[in-house]
């Protein structure tokens, strides 16, 4: 892929078949070009620096209200459809600050907690279990495919009460609302496509809400309806908005999480002995897998007023991508950051986030992680990796494989 404005240096370089195995070489050279610096390419203010972006990420003056929310591009036959997924996406979480934003994050935390994501645990090694005596069966297997994808999708699917065998419509759905985040420049056509996945993922949940309300069942979807604050509860609109949020966000991130993190540790084969033979360091081990090549590798504020950050001016209503994949490389703050060791002291990666927007799914993300490394380690018999048949998936905002192909001894 030729590239247009190939030779300036910027993160739309990511999308470059050469940084698809290993981005951090060029955040090493973004970085060079500074801590904060506006990318011509992208017409942005790129952050690279650890310090800078916690910054940003916790300062209150950095609106996470950063997409276009007018509906004067839509060609008018298109408007009726799109405009319901629109205003439904501004009511996410992600994308509201306070006091919107609290109000939401307080009503979903209630449903989702830590004792909901702990009640899962025997379900998940289950799960896990399941999948392995597949695969190992088969001699074979392309991980993201058999194990990796599938995993999360059940467990996010069961917990929030929605039919598991629906999984392979979540995936298109999911791809569709991600589309609309990756940042990637999109046609109308992709666009439109975009927003009408959306609209059925939100059909979709609106069908079972609406069964719920008259036959309420003990499960994640029936305690978000239930949830309520001193008188006050989601509207359906917030409903809907948060469910696909969840559900989006619940599988195809700790997907790339399990595939990258496995990765990681074939590509570091001392590593995985010693995961292999001390599992008890697993808690450990999975926050470096996430800081070494976490699935969110960017995300994005929008400047309210003006601020100064890192020596320059950034202006009211710019807006500003975050490396969060570039922070986590930083030597600044990591000693040996292009290294890998899963017994890192001092790991305070910036995958899940920062601030008011920390990720809210971290604890199941990492529940399911430790128990799928952990599993992994301890079953697949020497697994080979076949390289030339690894594919990666570029992007500026998700990091993840397309395949993870293994044979076993
Ligand atoms: C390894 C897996 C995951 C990673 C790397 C990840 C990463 C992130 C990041 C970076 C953010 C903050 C974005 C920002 O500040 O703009 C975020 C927010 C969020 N994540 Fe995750 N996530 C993962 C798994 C999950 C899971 C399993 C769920 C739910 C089941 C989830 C639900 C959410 C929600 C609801 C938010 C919005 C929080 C808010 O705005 O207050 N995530 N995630």
């Amino acid at each position: 892929m030729q590239l247009e404005h190939e030779q300036k240096l910027s993160l739309k370089q990511v999308f470059l078949p050469r940084y698809a195995a290993n981005p951090y070489p060029l955040y090493q050279q973004l970085r060079r070009q500074g801590a904060v610096f506006w990318d011509e390419v992208l017409g942005n203010w790129v952050i690279t620096g650890y310090s800078e972006v916690l910054s940003v990420l916790r300062d209150a003056h950095m609106s996470a209200a950063r997409f276009e929310v007018t509906t004067d591009w839509i060609p008018a036959e298109w408007l009726a459809m799109m405009e319901p997924p629109i205003r439904a996406l501004t009511r996410q979480m992600l994308f509201l600050d306070p006091p919107d934003h609290s109000r939401l994050r307080g009503l979903v935390a209630k449903a989702f907690t830590p004792r909901v994501v702990e009640a899962m645990r025997v379900r998940i090694q289950q799960l896990v279990d399941e999948l392995l005596d597949v695969l190992l069966a088969r001699g074979q297997s392309n991980l993201i495919e058999d194990f990796a994808y599938p995993l999360p999708a059940i467990v996010i699917a069961e917990m929030l009460g929605v039919p598991p065998e629906d999984r392979e419509q979540f995936v298109v759905w999911t791809g569709n609302f991600g589309a609309i985040l990756e940042g990637r420049e999109l046609t109308m056509e992709e666009i439109i496509q975009a927003f009408v996945g959306v609209n059925q993922f939100m059909q979709y949940f609106r069908e079972i809400i609406a069964q719920r309300r008259t036959q309420p069942k003990p499960d994640l979807l029936q305690a978000m309806i239930s949830a309520e604050e001193g008188g006050d509860v989601l509207s359906e609109e917030e409903l809907l908005g948060n469910c696909v949020l969840l559900l989006a966000a619940g599988h195809g991130t700790t997907t790339h999480l399990i595939g990258n993190g496995m990765m990681a540790l074939l590509q570091h084969p001392q590593q995985y002995q010693l995961l292999k033979e001390h599992p008890e360091i697993i808690s450990s081990a999975v926050q470096e897998l996430l800081r070494y090549d976490g699935p969110v590798q960017a995300t994005s504020r929008r400047a309210k007023e003006d601020v100064v950050l890192g020596g320059k001016q950034i202006q009211a209503g710019q807006n500003v991508l975050v490396s969060l994949g570039s922070a986590n490389h930083d030597p600044a703050q990591f000693a040996d950051s292009d290294q890998l060791h899963l017994q890192r002291l001092e790991n305070r990666h910036l995958s899940f986030g920062q601030g008011i927007h920390f990720c809210l799914g971290a604890p199941l993300a990492r529940l399911e992680a430790e128990i799928a490394f952990n599993t992994l380690l301890r079953r697949l018999p020497q697994p080979h990796l076949e390289e030339e048949r690894v594919e990666w998936e570029t992007g500026m905002v998700f990091r993840g494989l397309k395949t993870l192909p293994l044979l076993f001894a």
